[in-house]
């Protein structure tokens, strides 16, 4: 695995390697299971595969993470090369965004709903360096996970509004033994607190089944998940709610543990994609 810190040497790393299907994963890195499902479902689809590692400064509010967020490039290296990563992009936020930088992508309205409404700003960054990594690297295929599905939704909503020429593949959720799902930001949490962030997983358990007794009854489902919640007083939800993006139907939720803050969702139904 070669890793690379420039627009100009991703291009020219991939130029001669464009006969074949080229997939990206885009990361900020800390990686756990999650990625690496997402590193092996790119190396089964694609030719080459690209990951790029980037604690993203533009998505985060000034009051979040972006100083504490985990960052670990060596160890990253060997589990992307472990799982059949070909080229690691792991530039620095001048390369990303040098100076006099003023172009940013907005999703306008669904960038104002659940993750948007509590952190606004953050998926115009997000949306804004999906696209750079997309005009960087010209990917067949770029995967994501559904752990974060409005994150999902924006990245197809920006592909289709801008004719990007991506397929976006969605992969599923990873989870622990207890339900939580895996995220970096996992790291944050002592035991104790993981065994109180695991309640967000089972409420969003509970939610589903009574979709499933109730189907397309929403208030049922996020009253179920929020009662799962209201039962563990160390945490304070930000919202659980069913929210549909376009063809998918998601039970989603955020909450505080601590200093933490964790989302998470389930699908609830998956409709035909929108013409
Ligand atoms: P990051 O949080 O590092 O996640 C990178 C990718 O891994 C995302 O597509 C995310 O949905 C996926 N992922 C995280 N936890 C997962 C889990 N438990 N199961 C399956 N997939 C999981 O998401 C970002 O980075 C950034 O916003 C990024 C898209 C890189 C833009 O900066």
């Amino acid at each position: 695995m070669r890793i690379v810190r420039s627009v100009g040497e991703v291009r020219a790393a991939l130029a001669p390697l464009r006969g074949g299907t080229v997939g990206l994963v885009p990361t900020m890195g800390a990686y756990h299971d999650g990625h690496l499902s997402l590193f092996r479902a790119a190396r089964a689809e694609c030719d080459t595969v690209v990951a790029s590692l980037f604690v993203n400064p533009t998505q985060f509010l000034a009051s979040e993470d972006f100083g504490a967020y985990p960052r670990d490039e060596a160890a990253d290296a060997t589990l992307a090369a472990e799982s059949g990563v070909d080229l690691l992009y792991a530039p620095t936020v001048d390369e990303v965004y040098p100076a006099g930088f003023q172009t940013h992508v907005e999703v306008a309205g669904l960038a104002e709903l659940l993750e948007g409404a509590h952190r606004p700003g953050h998926f115009r960054g997000v949306a804004t360096v999906c696209l750079k990594l997309f005009n960087t690297i010209h990917p067949d295929r770029a995967y994501f996970g559904q752990k974060d599905a409005q994150q999902v939704a924006v990245v197809q909503r920006l592909v289709r509004d801008l004719d990007v020429g991506v397929e976006v593949v969605v992969v599923p959720t990873v989870r622990d033994a207890t339900g939580l799902a895996l995220s970096s930001r996992n790291a944050y949490l002592s035991p104790e607190e993981r065994e109180v962030a695991a309640a967000l997983g089972r409420a969003l358990t509970a939610g589903a089944s009574a979709w499933r007794a109730h189907p397309g009854d929403a208030a049922a489902a996020s009253a179920t998940a929020r009662a799962v919640l209201a039962a563990e007083p160390r945490l304070t939800v930000d919202y659980a709610e069913v929210a549909r993006f376009d063809s998918i139907t998601v039970l989603a939720g955020a909450i505080r543990v601590g200093r933490t803050r964790l989302i998470d969702n389930v699908v609830l139904d998956e409709g035909d994609p929108p013409a």
